[in-house]
């Protein structure tokens, strides 16, 4: 069938295949001004890093690190597909991304720490000053008998603290896995068990909307759950927001709780060198969710990660060290780690930190920071870029700030929300570089060079220099550019940046990344084994990729993955659910939110208390991020003859669509209910295509 439509309709699609029906969206160009200063302005570059330079094209990556022993082997796939680059060398990234700084920048601000009370001050942090407190942190962790190889888990908020404590960790090899903050103690607890870590660090209280919460409770919670898993956390390491006080009303554990700020009274002015490391040595863990309830502990390691954060950094982001560049995302995720602590610190930026909700106190507060700070590179996602614009379209034209460059990234944006990006908050004069990437792959996959490539709303653009990307579809055929289909996007070649395994799992790392197209696998050829990225995605004729979302069971809210056995978990945590479907909605602000469907056990009659424990379930296991918009109590789920839970069903009908042909299920009628239910009696479904990840959603079942 797909071979037919060459010469009928450009848009019949196979069964394996999506069809697309989007208008090009007009091409922007970057102005001359900004192309004379970027960082990469070779036209060439994508075909230096064409696949008949791979992999030594990506030595240029290694070469912008500094070494304390030359690696021997640029790419090793003798155990493929776990890739292992710049073997034979030795490393530090704490050295990488602090001690080389010294020498010219010192007394340059690393960080400038945004509190997110407006009355209290900035808290300016040197090149030098970083290096103290890293040493310091270092030697406290080192006193404590950790070394290279131990894990230590951490769940703090946006403060200068994290990165210092990362940086300190990695100064020793420890592999740090944070916690999104705002996650639960729950989750974080489950975290701390699969990756076997015996120290918590956390800290006592932060700033959100206004409130001082107390984070150290999350703490316990934490410990308790990792215990119930079979893990023992010896210490809980707990910063303090203000030091000095405590500002949480959680109290310490004698013997197993301590305030970083006593201990380190210890250990002040210490000065610990940094180890040197293997390239493929782990530097961190990042948890994210996958299909099942399972969280997936992502694994970098020093020289691949650090190299290609670092490259993207400067050709991508174009952060200069005279530039103020400020990420608005949390450290606590991928984009945190790649794009606010090692990549900007190895090329020496000066980065924001802010603490505090973008919209708190009002809609002017990011452009009031920017202008007070000179902000000239700024990073966000399409989430804030949504609510920023609803709260206060007109705001940036009341400051006087001037970007140059800005960053979309965590889900797709669409055009009209990227027109307002460009020309209200970037004024017309800044590039807008899209940037599509996963946790797994460390660092940009789609995205333009923004000093060469023209810019296209909604299009992530061509891929980063050295990125291959294929679209194969479901039967593994390629899905030709211009066609107008789309399908399951994949990267051909290894790249730096990619994970090096599911931590613990390698037959989970195989069966989720490469099962589905390997070509062999006993195969040692990096040809073999093109690397799934998990979302959908389709190729225009001039070679702009342009994203669908995700093609498995995850449901991306506001940028962030949530899994959905993660929130169904969570919901049949209350004694009264039978059976729980989570489905993705779509959402003004967030992309997509979850909604929740609950079939009570038989005799337990529906009531909104059931409701409240379940919302409050899932922001207990997972965190507020989570919440559900609904949840619909109905008599029975829909299902297959064999007993499947048709998830499909239920998307459609929570995004008004019609459900099409139910009458194979095995109760049909329970259908009818439902829709009733949600949509209301009359309920006008719109026939407006769904969005592709949500068409899709649920199919894999
Ligand atoms: C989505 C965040 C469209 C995508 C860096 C991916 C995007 C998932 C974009 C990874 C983008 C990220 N355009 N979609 N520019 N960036 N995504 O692991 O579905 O938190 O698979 O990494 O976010 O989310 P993750």
């Amino acid at each position: 069938m797909a071979h037919k439509a060459k010469t009928t309709e450009l848009t019949e699609v196979s069964e394996a295949q999506i069809a697309v029906h989007w208008k090009e969206e007009e091409y922007r160009h970057p102005s001359e001004s900004f192309k004379a200063q970027a960082n990469m302005r070779d036209t060439h570059i994508l075909e230096k890093f064409g696949l008949d330079n791979f992999p030594d094209c990506f030595k240029e990556y290694a070469d912008m690190l500094t070494w304390f022993e030359p690696y021997h082997t640029v790419l090793d796939t003798s155990d493929a597909p776990f890739w292992k680059w710049f073997v034979g060398g030795k490393l530090n990234a704490s050295y990488n991304c602090v001690d080389r700084h010294l020498a010219t920048y010192g007394n340059k601000a690393a960080f400038i720490f945004v509190p997110e009370p407006e009355a209290e001050p900035d808290v300016t942090i040197t090149y030098q000053d970083l290096y103290t407190r890293v040493n310091e942190v270092a030697a406290l962790l080192r006193g404590l008998g950790l070394k290279a190889g131990d894990r230590i888990t951490l769940h703090m908020p946006m403060v200068p603290e994290l990165p210092i404590t990362m940086l300190a960790c990695a100064r020793l090899g420890i592999i740090h896995s944070q916690v999104f903050g705002g996650f639960s103690g729950q989750a974080c607890g489950s975290r701390i068990e699969d990756s076997g870590s015996r120290v918590l660090i956390t800290m006592d209280s932060y700033w959100r909307n206004g409130t001082l919460g107390d984070h150290k409770a999350n703490a316990d919670i934490a410990v308790r759950t990792a215990k119930d898993l079979g893990q023992e956390v010896d210490k809980v390491l707990v910063w303090q927001r203000y030091p000095g006080t405590y500002s949480a009303k959680t109290p310490l554990v004698p013997g197993r709780d301590f305030f970083v700020n006593d201990l380190l009274k210890n250990y002040k002015g210490r000065q610990v060198e940094p180890v040197a490391l293997p390239s493929e040595g782990p530097l961190f863990l990042m948890y994210s969710s996958g299909t099942t309830g399972k969280p997936k502990g992502a694994q970098h390691g020093i020289a691949g990660f650090l190299s290609y954060v670092t490259a993207t950094s400067k050709w991508i982001l174009d952060i200069h060290p005279e530039d103020i560049y400020w990420c608005m995302a949390d450290i606590g995720w991928i984009t945190g780690h790649s794009y606010i602590v090692y990549g900007p610190l190895a090329v020496a930026a000066t980065s924001v930190l802010y603490e505090g909700v973008p919209t708190f106190p009002d809609a002017g507060r990011p452009w009031r920071i920017a202008e007070r700070l000179g902000v000239n590179i700024f990073h966000t996602a399409p989430t804030a870029i949504r609510m920023l614009r609803k709260l206060g379209p007109q705001e940036p034209r009341k400051y006087d700030y001037h970007f140059k460059s800005m960053t979309t990234v965590g889900e797709p944006i669409e055009p009209e929300a990227w027109r307002w990006y460009y020309d209200e908050v970037g004024k017309g004069e800044a590039v807008v570089t899209d940037t599509w990437w996963m946790t797994e792959t460390g660092g940009f996959l789609g995205t333009t060079v923004p000093g060469i490539h023209p810019m296209k709303p909604g299009s992530c653009g061509p891929a980063a220099p050295g990125i291959h990307p294929v679209i194969y579809d479901e039967t593994g055929a390629e899905v030709p550019k211009g066609s107008g289909k789309a399908g399951n996007i994949c990267i051909r070649n290894p790249w730096p940046g990619i994970m090096q395994t599911i931590w613990g799992d390698r037959d989970r790392y195989i069966k989720t990344y490469f099962a589905k197209y390997n070509r062999n696998p006993r195969s040692k050829d990096w040809r073999d084994w093109p690397f799934l990225c998990g979302d959908g995605a389709v190729q225009a004729a001039d070679g702009y990729y342009r994203i669908l979302g995700r093609i498995d069971d995850v449901i991306n809210v506001a940028g962030h993955r949530l899994g959905t056995k993660e929130i169904e978990s969570a919901c049949l945590t209350v004694p009264e659910v039978a059976e729980a479907a989570v489905v993705p909605v779509q959402d003004e602000l967030k992309g997509r939110v979850p909604e929740v469907y609950i079939a009570l056990k038989p005799g337990v009659p529906p009531s909104q208390d059931v409701i409240d424990r379940v919302i409050r379930a899932n922001e207990e296991v997972i965190g507020k991020i989570a919440r559900p918009k609904h949840v619909y109590l109905v008599p029975d789920m829909p299902k297959t003859r064999s007993g499947k839970i048709m998830r499909r069903v239920l998307a459609a009908i929570s995004n008004r669509r019609d459900v099409g042909d139910v009458t194979t299920l095995a109760n049909p009628d329970v259908v009818e209910q439902i829709r009733t239910m949600v949509q209301g009696k009359d309920a006008v479904t719109t026939q407006e295509g769904l969005p592709e990840d949500i068409a899709k959603f649920g199919q894999i079942e």
